[in-house]
């Protein structure tokens, strides 16, 4: 099989994925036009449109990411051809540790002692136990569900949220509108795992912040097109005084790098971080990659993506 490989750093990956795959012939997006016209596999995370639109006789792709959105949404993707994607391989784990790191941050006060030291302010808030901070993990695919049980087994009460129903030990599941109307209303944190499609555009919209609690906290390592921005800003109100949103951490944008001009670098109770949350591990991903391209090519069945739902 010839696989043509597309990210930055893709001689690392060639090397990487050939030492998996020694019957396979790996290539990248360097190699010459001719030679990756000969691809049967492309294994890419964001390609750009030019790659897509040239005439690849593309048996199948495997995305390097968990994320399909950019892949789906390129004009040059062609249609038919079926899609592997990388499930949790490694990231799960410090995505649960991003997230950890944000419901301590809020539950411990850390950002009210952040401020007082500022003015050289000592004073003790009461503290809320782990059993009495409900937490919601909106999305339960292979890294929600992780995240999910990371937090259950640290002693938060998790409500999870899915457009489908499910069930998972430890979590009380919720699902479709009504659901999610019920999660929102009993969180004090919440934290966004689902894949950006055109279902969950804007799904924290004024409507859905207004029903969290009183001086909730929100933690994306999502997607940022899952928060219409103006709301969240509106919902966080100004300067450091506590808003009806406590404050907030991002880790992911609608356009990235975050614009200087964004407000969110400035406001005093938003943590921004680059699209830090989920490294993938190489070991983890490639073990991934080089079984969906052994899959591909025996024609085995294998979870594919479903473009129509965008994951
Ligand atoms: C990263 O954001 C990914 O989708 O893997």
């Amino acid at each position: 099989m010839k696989v043509l490989v597309h990210i930055d750093d893709a001689e690392r990956w060639q090397e990487a994925l050939a030492e998996r795959l020694p019957e396979a012939d790996i290539f990248t997006s360097a190699a010459p036009a001719e030679r990756r016209r000969e691809a049967d596999y492309l294994a890419a995370w964001k390609p750009p449109e030019s790659l897509l639109s040239e005439p690849l006789a593309l048996k199948g792709i495997v995305n390097l990411g968990a994320g399909v959105d950019a892949l789906l949404n390129n004009p040059g993707l062609p249609a038919g051809v079926p899609i592997v994607k990388l499930r949790d391989a490694g990231m799960a784990e410090p995505i649960g540790d991003y997230v950890r790191y944000g419901l301590l941050h809020f539950q411990r006060d850390f950002d009210r002692y952040r401020r007082q030291q500022h003015v050289r302010q000592w004073h003790e808030h009461a503290p809320v136990d782990k059993a009495d901070w409900p937490v919601g993990v909106l999305g339960l695919g292979a890294i929600g569900a992780r995240v999910a049980a990371m937090i259950a087994t640290d002693g938060f009460p998790v409500h999870g949220w899915s457009r489908s129903p499910k069930s998972l030990e430890g979590i009380t599941c919720h699902h479709g509108d009504d659901g999610l109307a019920a999660l929102l209303g009993r969180v004090k944190s919440l934290v966004l795992l689902l894949p950006d499609t055109p279902a969950t555009r804007h799904i924290i919209d004024a409507e859905a912040l207004a029903r969290l609690p009183e001086g909730a906290s929100l933690i994306n390592p999502g997607r940022g097109t899952l928060i219409d921005e103006a709301a969240l800003l509106d919902a966080l109100g100004e300067g450091e005084a506590e808003g009806r949103l406590r404050g907030a951490l991002l880790d992911a944008f609608p356009a990235e790098p975050l614009p200087a001009a964004s407000p969110l670098w400035g406001h005093p109770r938003v943590w921004v971080t680059p699209h830090m949350a989920g490294p993938t591990p190489l070991g983890a991903a490639l073990d991934q990659v080089a079984e969906a391209l052994r899959a591909f090519a025996a024609g085995e069945p294998q979870a594919t993506v479903d473009p129509d739902a965008g994951y």
